[in-house]
């Protein structure tokens, strides 16, 4: 089996509830909170225990919450290993509002990670061995320098790990600059690379194949919501299509996505493959309320339809 190491810079405890009509200055009655893990990597090591695999995920943890949050992982039977952390772990509120059937997403700010706290992370990746792939995922907190995620590439070429990476923006950047295995950009993420406010569908493969073709990366799979994705690689840009499913929530569909598709490698599938079991986890997520993540029935059902189907070429 794989040994897998996800890693999240900026966790936090989502706490969901559901209310009538939200409305200022009364006090409002909420349904019994629902509390779980968030974060990306945290996701991504969540959703591969539900795929039957297992990674560890490795977090900043801190106060009240932070324990609520490594219980919480425990509960899951998740591997942990949390570095503690002087601020309190960030605790998100999702409010349901049932006469709009709006959610209200309400995110507190990330926390700020000590030098000290920075350097115990970095010793940790260093001390773990025999690594095949590390999953690097989500947003860095604030203090945090934008090269950090390129540091850990530099630490995952040393060990011979394949490093994923799912983040945006400059850390996104830095890391390419110093080589990496895998990004799984959105449109939007991969628009930012290219210094473009918007790429057409007909630029997105030859974006992610300037990328490719300057060595900063190995394979790139962009993610297009209901649209499915798009694989690059060296050879060829693939298109591979979702099937149409009764969206609930796309809450964690790209954390499910990621963790489709190290699951798919770890199998030992081609990454065409590993890829559309990618799509079918990321759209099996979308059909639960929340936060919930992909279930393996619903997404090995998914990779059947998927698989049937032959990849259409990408417009390029
Ligand atoms: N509305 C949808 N219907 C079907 N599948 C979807 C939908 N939205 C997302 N997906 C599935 O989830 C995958 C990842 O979704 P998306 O492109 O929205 O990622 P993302 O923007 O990184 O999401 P996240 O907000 O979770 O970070 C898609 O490739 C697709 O397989
Ligand atoms: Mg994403």
């Amino acid at each position: 089996m794989s040994r897998i190491l996800t890693i999240t810079f900026s966790p936090c405890i989502d706490k969901s509830t559901s209310i009538q009509e939200l409305l200022p200055d009364k006090k409002l009655k909420c349904s019994s909170p629902k509390i779980e893990p968030g974060g990306g990597g945290i996701n991504v090591a969540r959703a591969i225990g539900k795929l039957g695999g297992k990674a560890v995920a490795l977090y900043p943890s801190g106060g009240c919450t932070g324990k609520i949050l490594d219980q919480l992982l425990k509960n899951e039977r998740v591997s942990i290993i949390s570095i503690r952390m002087k601020q309190e772990t960030r605790e998100n509120i999702i409010v349901f509002e049932n006469s709009t059937n709006k959610q209200f997403r309400l995110g507190m700010p990330g926390n700020d990670l000590s030098k000290t706290e920075c350097q115990e992370l970095f010793k940790i990746i260093t001390r773990i061995n025999n690594l095949n792939f590390i999953v690097a995922s989500g947003s860095l907190p604030p203090g945090i320098p934008p090269n950090f995620i390129a540091r850990i590439a530099d630490i995952a070429k040393r060990k011979h790990a394949k490093l994923i990476i799912d983040t945006s923006g400059e850390p996104l950047r830095s890391a390419l600059a110093e080589g990496v295995y895998m990004i799984k950009p959105n449109a939007s993420e991969l628009s930012y690379l290219a210094n473009k406010e918007y790429l057409q569908e007909n630029e997105i493969a030859d974006e992610a194949k300037k990328i490719i073709t300057s060595g900063q990366c190995e394979i790139i799979i962009v993610s297009l919501g209901a649209k499915g994705a798009l694989l690059v690689t060296k050879d060829k840009a693939t298109r591979i299509v979702a099937p149409p499913v009764r969206t609930i929530s796309t809450v964690g569909a790209g954390d499910s996505m990621v963790a489709g598709i190290i699951m798919g490698l770890s199998k030992g599938y081609d990454i065409e493959t590993a890829a559309k079991y990618g799509v079918a986890c990321g759209t099996a997520a979308t059909m639960n309320p929340g936060t919930e993540l992909c279930h393996k029935e619903d997404a090995d059902k998914l990779f059947t339809q998927i698989r049937s189907l032959t990849g259409i070429p990408a417009l390029v």
